[in-house]
């Protein structure tokens, strides 16, 4: 078993089995006690199944410091440039890894390259890349304008100013590779494609989620987000 361990009862947790014992307010759970995946746990007041931590989980159980890429915009990202086992990748701004974690769990054991210039923020994303147990992340505390990498198969932006950096992109991306840029603005996307010129395969996507509430009067949910960012996509030739 792995060291993280989900557990999912009354509510969810995700807990370190170095710790031994995990405190509720729903009883006390005897972490020595779990031995494999799907076993039940009980407290005094509710029974716990203990699971193994999906990447979708590790991030929902992430510390967010600065606004993160939402799971349906990752999802995008690597279902438009069909990111796979062994690509080399990177990522800036880092904000609280949650994009440079779910890219490095699809490219495993290829590596994602990290930048973060804001040491707070570079300390948290560390401790969630701890959490998931990934090893394939280069985490650098540097501003991202000054990258070395080359022969990248994909470069993620989010990060203010990234139209100085598209072009640089281009020449640091592998022939085929991919660039993707995060922008919450419309402002963003217009100064990112003046630079775009060269690339192929240029588009810019919004991606929009309705929960619904199924019963006896089915409707979406009234609420919930919305507006997330714009993702603009252009391919090396
Ligand atoms: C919106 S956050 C990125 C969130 C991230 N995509 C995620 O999913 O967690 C933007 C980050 O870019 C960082 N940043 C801004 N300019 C930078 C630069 N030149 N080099 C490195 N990081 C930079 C900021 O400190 C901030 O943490």
């Amino acid at each position: 078993m792995d060291r993280w361990v989900l557990l999912i009862g009354p509510r969810t947790y995700l807990v370190d089995r170095k710790m031994k014992k995990f405190s509720t307010d729903l009883g006390t759970i005897d972490l020595g006690k779990i031995k494999k995946y799907g076993q039940k746990i009980k407290t005094k007041k509710a029974t716990f199944v203990a699971l193994k931590p999906t990447i979708s989980d590790v991030l929902r159980a992430s510390k967010r410091m600065p606004q993160v890429v939402l799971p349906r915009d990752a999802a995008s990202i690597i279902a438009e440039t069909g990111a796979s086992r062994g690509w080399k990748c990177l990522d800036a701004g880092g904000g609280s890894g949650f994009l440079t974690m779910f890219v490095a769990n699809i490219v495993r054991p290829g590596k994602v390259y990290c930048y973060e210039k804001n040491e707070k923020f570079y300390k948290n994303i560390k401790k969630n890349i701890e959490r998931s147990g990934l090893k394939n992340i280069v985490l650098k505390n540097e501003d991202a304008r000054k990258f070395r990498e080359r022969d990248l198969n994909l470069i993620t932006l989010d990060m203010i100013g990234v139209e100085e950096l598209v072009e640089k992109c281009y020449r640091r991306l592998a022939h085929g590779g991919w660039l993707a840029v995060y922008s919450p603005h419309v402002e963003q996307v217009k100064a990112v494609r003046e630079h775009m010129d060269k690339f192929c395969c240029v588009k810019t996507i919004e991606n929009t989620t309705r929960v619904w509430k199924v019963g006896t009067h089915t409707h979406p949910v009234p609420s919930g987000i919305m507006h997330t960012g714009f993702i603009t996509f252009g391919r090396r030739l």
